[in-house]
């Protein structure tokens, strides 16, 4: 049954590879080189286990909290995505799934819709920014995003530009005109309910940043990314002016060493989130939920900390949160219910997470998201990554 609801997030992962071309569920499957930090983002959490009670437990569990100075249902967060040809409606849809839901959403500066029709679909927007560009045009963009009514900033940092899978990356044209399609015909045809409903919205799947122009034409996903590219990589001074500039919740997106944790609070942000970009950068790097402890412990009293990568079910969610997150974001999940069934689809993913985190705590016997410590979960001997304690000479002393 197309509409169907869906049970668990591999079933909207199955739906998805079903219905997208192969090249569009190749992009948002990601990863980089082996996969290793893609694959411990996800096993890492089978290694966490539960030790529930059987009587006392809660009749009714609160799952509310706040983040980044906004009250939130559930302690999910929609992370940032570039989401380019999933569905014509695009970030737009996930903006209202996420506030039917009641949480708010990161809008990636590389997604398809401007962030003007974003906010006005959920006003719990986070508007996220690369360093790319220069303070002058960052500044502009961030004047864009504050102006349509955002109410925090996510600089992601992590990204250095790796390339290369082994399982093989998509061909993405540089636009997706009639010739484009022409080529992609063949992958395209078998995939008629996608299409189907490009062709209702009378739109091509759109392959432009409208996030990162000011009045001219929005430039293509690869004309933004080449100026990335380009751009010289940030100083701490340079997320202190951010911080600034912005003047409100502000977020730094990618952190995985506690001397960065640290560093970024002294440069002023609000929050930070554990992360090694789903996996989609330096391989190698842990699995985030491993290297979440070390990073409470060295800075959250000081600041709100939240991770992300590899979350897929309502029980994940609690792990990170006794280990110390006010929430989690999720990428993939809301993509593949995206794809799956548009706005009802990054619903359904929402109502997945949040059966599953309410079912936990009432096995555990806690009445609240706030309530969760370490004492809920047994973490094995070998379970933790602490990164960073040791500052290296180099960074230590610039
Ligand atoms: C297709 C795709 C595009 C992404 N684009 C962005 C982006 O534009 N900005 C950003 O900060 N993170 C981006 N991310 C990373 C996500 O915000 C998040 O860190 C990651 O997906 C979390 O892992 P998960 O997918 O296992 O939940 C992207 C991830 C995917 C899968």
């Amino acid at each position: 049954m197309a509409n169907a609801w869906m049970e668990t997030v591999a079933e909207a992962q199955r739906r998805a590879k079903k219905r997208l071309p192969g090249s569009v569920y190749s992009a948002l499957l990601a990863g980089s080189e082996k996969g290793l930090s893609y694959a411990d983002n996800i096993n890492a959490f089978s290694e966490l286990q539960f030790a529930p009670h059987v009587a006392g437990n809660h009749a009714e569990r609160d799952l509310g909290t706040r983040v980044m100075g906004q009250d939130i249902a559930l302690p999910v967060l929609i992370s940032p995505t570039g989401v380019q040809a999933v569905h014509p409606d695009g970030e737009v849809a996930v903006a209202r799934a996420a506030a039917a839901r009641g949480t708010a959403i990161g809008l990636s500066s590389f997604a398809s819709k401007p962030v003007e029709e974003v906010t006005a679909a959920n006003p719990q927007t986070f508007y996220q920014m690369y360093w790319m560009g220069g303070r002058d045009v960052m500044a502009a963009r961030m004047e864009r995003a504050r102006r349509a009514g955002a109410v925090g900033l996510i600089a992601t940092l992590d990204w250095s530009f790796s390339y290369g899978r082994d399982w093989g990356s998509p061909a993405i044209p540089e636009k997706l005109d009639l010739k484009a399609m022409a080529q992609f015909a063949p992958e395209v045809i078998t995939k008629p309910r996608w299409l189907l409903n490009f062709a209702r919205s009378r739109s091509l799947p759109d392959l432009t940043t409208p996030n990162l122009t000011q009045d001219g034409p929005a430039p293509t996903f690869f004309g933004a990314y080449f100026e990335w590219m380009q751009s010289p990589p940030p100083t701490w001074d340079d997320i202190a002016w951010m911080v600034r500039e912005w003047g409100g919740p502000f977020m730094l997106k990618g952190v995985s060493r506690i001397d960065d944790a640290q560093r970024a609070v002294d440069a002023g942000v609000s929050a930070l989130s554990v992360s090694n970009h789903g996996g989609n950068n330096l391989d190698g790097t842990p699995g985030a939920i491993r290297m979440l402890g070390p990073v409470v412990d060295a800075v959250g009293e000081q600041i709100e900390v939240v991770m992300d990568g590899g979350v897929r079910r309502g029980n994940d969610v609690v792990k990170a949160l006794a280990l110390g997150a006010k929430a989690v974001m999720i990428g993939r999940a809301y993509l593949w219910g995206l794809a799956a069934n548009g706005q009802a689809g990054v619903e359904n993913v929402l109502d997945i997470l949040r059966g599953g985190i309410d079912s936990t705590l009432l096995a555990l016997g806690v009445g609240s998201v706030q309530e969760l410590n370490r004492e809920h979960i047994l973490v094995p001997e070998d379970f933790t990554r602490t990164l960073g304690a040791h500052p290296s000479r180099a960074l230590a002393t610039d």
